[in-house]
């Protein structure tokens, strides 16, 4: 069952939404060499405190920390760690902050300091693969639209689409339906109507689509060890085309 959200209903999860824009904002100028994925943690996790909000990752599933970090090979879910960052790593920060109920889900992939060739391609395919979903919801299409037009685009890029984790409906919970998948076929799918609230977040990996799951039960990283890359926002669609809820105040 897709749940549709009123105009009411969206206009309260703007605050969290905002929120979680507000802290990659935040968390952007901190990236640089010799800084920690807990660094990043720590700083999301009392910037979300701090503002009366909820960091929604701590304990979701027993996911033990309160913001993805994923770096380089891995794809999504990456745990913080001690481990410091260096120049030419690219990390993923995937945040999703709850306030009155309702969650907001973003992330970017920044670079620390001077990327390499190869970096800069996936994290600007990746981007460039989030923009060109977004520019199709409207209603009347549907979620398979979405998902071949990233397709398309990727592939076209001589890089690959993670096909095991998609986007996905969100609202009081983290994970709703629909499933929004980053690869499909035309006119497949659910079609689009006002009110439905949901995320696209294209993982994109330099080589093969190809991951595995690592023994800790949470990352996810590229089988041939290729770079990936992820941007993710919040939609809604509206009753002529798309509201991105996952933008920053300022
Ligand atoms: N934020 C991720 C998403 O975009 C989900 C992370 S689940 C967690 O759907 F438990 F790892 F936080
Ligand atoms: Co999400
Ligand atoms: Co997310």
């Amino acid at each position: 069952m897709v749940n549709i959200k009123t105009p009411a209903d969206i206009e309260a999860m703007r605050p969290a939404c905002r929120h979680a824009a507000d802290t990659l904002v935040m968390i952007e100028a901190h990236i640089r060499p010799g800084i920690s994925t807990d660094d990043i943690n720590d700083l999301v996790h009392d910037f979300t405190i701090k503002a009366g909000a909820i960091p929604a990752p701590l304990n979701y599933h027993g996911f033990p920390k309160s913001v993805c970090t994923s770096v380089n090979h891995v794809v999504c879910h990456g745990i913080p760690t001690n481990k410091v960052l260096k120049d030419g790593d690219i990390v993923n920060v995937d945040v999703t902050s709850i306030i009155d109920g309702w969650h907001g889900d973003t992330s970017k992939t920044f670079y620390v300091g001077e990327p390499s060739i190869k970096a800069r391609k996936v994290t600007e395919v990746a981007r460039k693969a989030l923009e060109i979903g977004i520019a199709m919801v409207r209603p009347g299409i549907t979620l398979g639209d979405i998902g071949h037009a990233i397709q398309l685009y990727v592939e076209s890029e001589k890089c690959s689409v993670v096909r095991e984790y998609c986007g996905h409906g969100i609202g009081r919970n983290f994970h709703e339906e629909p499933q929004v998948l980053h690869f499909g076929n035309a006119g497949s799918g659910l079609r689009l109507q006002p009110g439905l609230v949901f995320t696209i977040e294209p993982m994109v990996n330099l080589g093969k689509k190809s991951i595995k799951l690592l023994g800790d039960g949470w990352t996810v990283v590229t089988r041939d060890k290729s770079l990936s890359a992820q941007f993710e926002h919040t939609l809604a669609v509206t009753e002529t085309g798309v509201d991105i809820l996952t933008l920053p105040s300022t």
